[in-house]
């Protein structure tokens, strides 16, 4: 199919090289021409696993190209949306300008026939509005929420496990639209729900809310092992192995970041609110509020073991992205950690594999260094907020050689106890004994 996509950041730019690797010709666009001059260089303008192969491939395969003139989506038939939906300045709920400017960049080039495809988290009632607008091109609207996760967004743009679509009044036409884009897809078995436009926005909400829930439920018991002496990773091992529970985002830690946990269950608040429903998903603030306080905590445990002051002293902080395998410092709860530490005074030095250059965008006064040994040289303390293998492959014997005071936070809970206490460290988990 001639597809296009509007936006090409961690969403768009993989969505649109997966479409292109899967045999459909298309285009991106993007207001950012120094982005789009670098995705046609085939360069990817952030870190993302496997993106620069593919993405190099759909160029070479001439069915790839990106460009700034929105008029280029004339030529294609399916237009998806793949803008941002960050939180506002001064509130909780969900920025939608850029949502509506690409659907304004959009509006002159539809043609009858056309499909444009919602992507972008919205909150729930977005796709009925924008509809109603589409439609007066003769174009029709569909919602096909994303899960990607960053780090393996190519994988899980080319084998999602599982496809929603989002449509009015049994739309067949864009059913069928949506059949041929995601052909491979359905061809391995994935399940696929049709369904109408509010149930699709609210799919990807309410997903993102239990997930955080989950995290938030894991650090909540994190906070009580702590004041009972139980450890919460033997805790998590132990009822994740009820398969109605399971492991996975049971990791108790500094908590979850991003630009889409965090802002999406504040959107999700702020719409439920607006919906008259505000109690029903009230604990989303004790789900925000129990993840925000584990920074705090991992700052508390910092001053705590240089004995009640940071003033002076030399903290190497570990990782600076949300997670590791990814560039993104959005809502990062490692920056956060290191922001507030050298704001009580500390000499912090940050360091990550591959997100120094968004970090120091941000925030210009910490202290960054590429090398892990320069980081770790004479620190009074080392925490470890992003699980990084290189950080979680440490040796503990010899990285006690390079520091200065032998204690060690671990605000992931990535490292072994047992190993770092052998070799010399005092090491503190979030919830382990
Ligand atoms: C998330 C959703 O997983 C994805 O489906 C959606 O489309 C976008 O938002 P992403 O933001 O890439 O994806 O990150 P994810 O892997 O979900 O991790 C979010 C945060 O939770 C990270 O900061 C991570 O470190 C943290 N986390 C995750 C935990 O603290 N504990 C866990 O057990 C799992």
């Amino acid at each position: 199919m001639k597809i296009s996509v509007i936006g090409c950041g961690y969403l768009g730019a993989v969505h649109a090289s997966a479409m292109a690797k899967l045999g459909h010709d298309v285009v991106g666009i993007d207001v950012d021409g120094a982005k789009v001059a670098r995705l046609s260089a085939g360069e990817p303008p952030f870190f993302e696993p496997g993106l620069a192969e593919l993405l190099t491939a759909s160029i070479a395969s001439g069915r790839l190209r990106f460009t700034t003139d929105p008029a280029a989506a004339a030529a294609a038939e399916v237009h998806f949306v793949a803008v941002g939906t960050p939180q506002t300045r001064d509130g909780h709920a969900a920025d939608l300008r850029y949502v509506n400017a690409a659907i304004d960049s959009l509006f002159p080039h539809l043609s009858p026939g056309d499909t444009v495809v919602g992507k972008s988290t919205v909150p729930v009632g977005t796709a009925a509005q924008l509809a109603e607008r589409v439609r007066t091109t003769g174009a029709r609207l569909a919602w096909n929420p994303e899960f990607l996760r960053e780090g393996y967004a190519v994988h899980d743009t080319i084998e999602p496990d599982r496809l929603v679509y989002g449509v009015e009044n049994g739309d067949e036409a864009s059913v069928a639209v949506l059949d041929t884009v995601f052909a491979h897809a359905l061809e391995l078995g994935t399940p696929r729900i049709v369904t109408d436009f509010a149930t699709a926005e609210l799919v990807k909400v309410s997903a993102n809310a239990f997930l955080a829930t989950k995290i938030s439920f894991i650090n909540a018991m994190s906070e009580i092992a702590e004041a009972a002496g139980a450890d919460v990773t033997q805790l998590a091992d132990a009822i994740g192995h009820d398969a109605r529970i399971g492991r996975r985002f049971l990791s108790a830690g500094v908590g979850f970041g991003g630009g889409c946990l965090p802002k999406d269950i504040r959107a999700f608040t702020a719409r439920a609110e607006e919906l008259g429903r505000g109690e029903s998903v009230a604990f989303l603030k004790e789900v925000d509020a129990i993840n925000l306080r584990r920074r705090q905590h991992v700052v508390e445990l910092a001053v705590d073991e240089l004995g009640g002051s940071v003033v002076g002293r030399k903290i190497a902080v570990l990782g600076v992205t949300f997670k590791p395998h990814s560039d993104d410092v959005r809502d990062s709860p490692a920056l956060d950690v290191a922001v507030s530490l050298k704001g009580l005074g500390a000499n912090v030095v940050a360091t990550d594999p591959k997100g120094i250059e968004n970090a120091r965008a941000r925030h210009p006064q910490l202290d960054y260094v590429e090398n892990l040994e320069d980081a770790l040289r004479g620190a009074d303390l080392v925490i470890l907020v992003t699980e990084w293998p290189e950080y979680t492959g440490l040796d503990p014997a010899a990285t006690w050689e390079s520091v200065a005071g032998a204690v060690i936070i671990d605000g992931r809970n990535a490292l072994d106890p047992d190993a770092w206490t052998a070799a010399g460290w005092r090491y503190r988990g979030m919830g382990r004994r």
